[in-house]
């Protein structure tokens, strides 16, 4: 047999909860006015080493990257900012005045050591406000994050925010945390030994080091006149809208592109992968991927994160079984109830049996699968044009038309059918 890559998973039974979620994701976003895009799920390798940074773990470690049969180097998206901002580039999507607002919803890939809540191929929700510098912006991302997961029925998160300056401020607090670490530079992991000179920042997240990082320089006392007043307004903005977060100095993200604000949602006992989401501002992205100067902030969500969120805190929707089931009595039957399963199927969900069985082997997958009604079809209904709807819970029939069971099935006329039966009218 030839089992699945480690690390991806098939999803059947739970893909009703999935297209649950993205549907209640996807109408958030809808309704604050954001578009859909799609983009491949394939881009040239140059374009993440150029965005999310050479000296990433995504981009040393963690990228699915080969050659295609014509030589060029190609990279399974690892994220998806990338792709949308060389689709925005790429498409002049400027010219349609800013902000451009986009979402997207797909798979990602990075090779990462598989465990509870991370995966080889993973799937995020994500949404890029491109265009505004102002923290309004900011203040508007988060929100919609907030009203996603609010909507999604999660509310134990923690909102943890950051600010990690720009090209002026920056260079200035790398120097102080390179100053800060050097002492203890060979007590240091031996990944954070290569992110000193690499990367320094990322020090501050490192789980194994975060002994250290507790006393470590803080970038809000390094931040310039401009990037402060950023996350001075961000936070008033916040705290107008009573949006709780917490300032953590350690959230620096794994990626380069990012500019002043940064943030990550946390959920409780999701162990060590308890970050549902995160995001941040990237002004200079576009321009290093060819483009103008055009500010930008964004977010995305790990979808298997959300599902194990709401696992733990029992919040699965109940996904609602079969409408209708449509049983033949015999063989010569079957096909009017294929017939009359298409016509109830642009109203309801139903299904009509394709494997032979008899009336008692219909009526057991009719409660297997949940079925709410079902209608029963032998000769003397087909002559008649009266079929018999059964209520799957309470065991009231009728025999009724077509049109009638369209009324019932749809809850508008059940009382009514009753009082009529009762009254000795059906
Ligand atoms: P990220 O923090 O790398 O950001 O990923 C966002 C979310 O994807 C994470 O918070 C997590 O829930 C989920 N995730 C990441 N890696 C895995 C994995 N291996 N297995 C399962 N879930 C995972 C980004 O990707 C940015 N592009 C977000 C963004 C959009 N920033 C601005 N705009």
């Amino acid at each position: 047999m030839i089992s699945r890559i480690k690390g991806t998973n098939d999803i059947i039974e739970d893909s009703k909860v999935w297209e649950w979620l993205e549907e209640k994701l996807k109408n958030v976003a809808l309704n604050f006015g954001f578009v859909e895009v799609r983009t491949p799920i394939f881009e040239a390798t140059e374009l993440f080493n150029r965005s999310v940074g050479n000296e990433t773990d995504i981009v040393q470690k963690e990228m699915y990257t080969f050659e295609d049969k014509g030589g060029r180097s190609i990279t399974l998206r690892p994220e998806g900012t990338a792709p949308v901002m060389r689709a925005f580039i790429e498409n002049n999507l400027s010219s349609k005045g800013l902000p451009q607002k986009l979402f997207y919803c797909g798979p990602m890939f990075r090779y990462e050591r598989p465990q509870a809540g991370r995966l080889r191929q993973f799937h995020q929700f994500g949404v890029e406000l491109i265009g505004s510098p102002l923290p309004i912006a900011d203040a508007m991302t988060i929100l919609l994050a907030i009203e996603m997961l609010k909507t999604i029925g999660l509310d134990k998160f923690k909102l943890k925010i950051n600010s990690t300056g720009d090209e002026k401020c920056r260079p200035s607090y790398v120097e102080a945390l390179k100053a800060y670490y050097k002492p203890f530079l060979n007590d240091l992991c031996d990944d954070c030994k290569v992110r000193y000179d690499r990367n320094v920042l990322r020090l501050l997240d490192c789980k194994k080091d975060a002994k250290y990082a507790e006393s470590a320089p803080k970038i809000t006392n390094y931040l310039c006149d401009d990037c402060k007043s950023h996350f001075d307004k961000l936070k008033k903005y916040l705290d107008d809208m009573e949006i709780e977060y917490e300032v953590d100095p350690a959230i620096v993200r794994g990626l380069d592109y990012y500019t002043r604000t940064v943030f990550e949602f946390k959920y409780p006992n999701l162990g060590a992968q308890d970050a549902i989401g995160g995001g941040g501002r990237y002004d200079g992205l576009i321009k290093e991927l060819g483009g103008a100067k055009v500010p930008s902030i964004g977010f995305a969500f790990g979808i298997e994160r959300l599902i194990l969120a709401l696992e733990e805190e029992k919040k699965l929707p109940e996904i609602e079984g079969l409408d209708i089931y449509i049983i033949s009595i015999d063989e010569d039957q079957r096909i009017e109830a294929l017939k009359i399963a298409n016509a109830l199927s642009k109203y309801f969900k139903v299904d009509v049996d394709v494997m032979g069985r008899n009336v008692k082997g219909q009526f057991s997958l009719a409660s297997k699968e949940n079925a709410r009604y079902t209608v029963v079809i032998g000769e003397e209904e087909i002559k008649t044009g009266l079929y018999t709807l059964k209520n799957m819970k309470t065991g009231e029939q009728w025999k009724v038309r077509l049109s009638e069971i369209i009324k019932i099935v749809s809850g508008s006329a059940e009382t009514e059918i009753r009082d009529q039966r009762k009254s000795g009218d059906l």
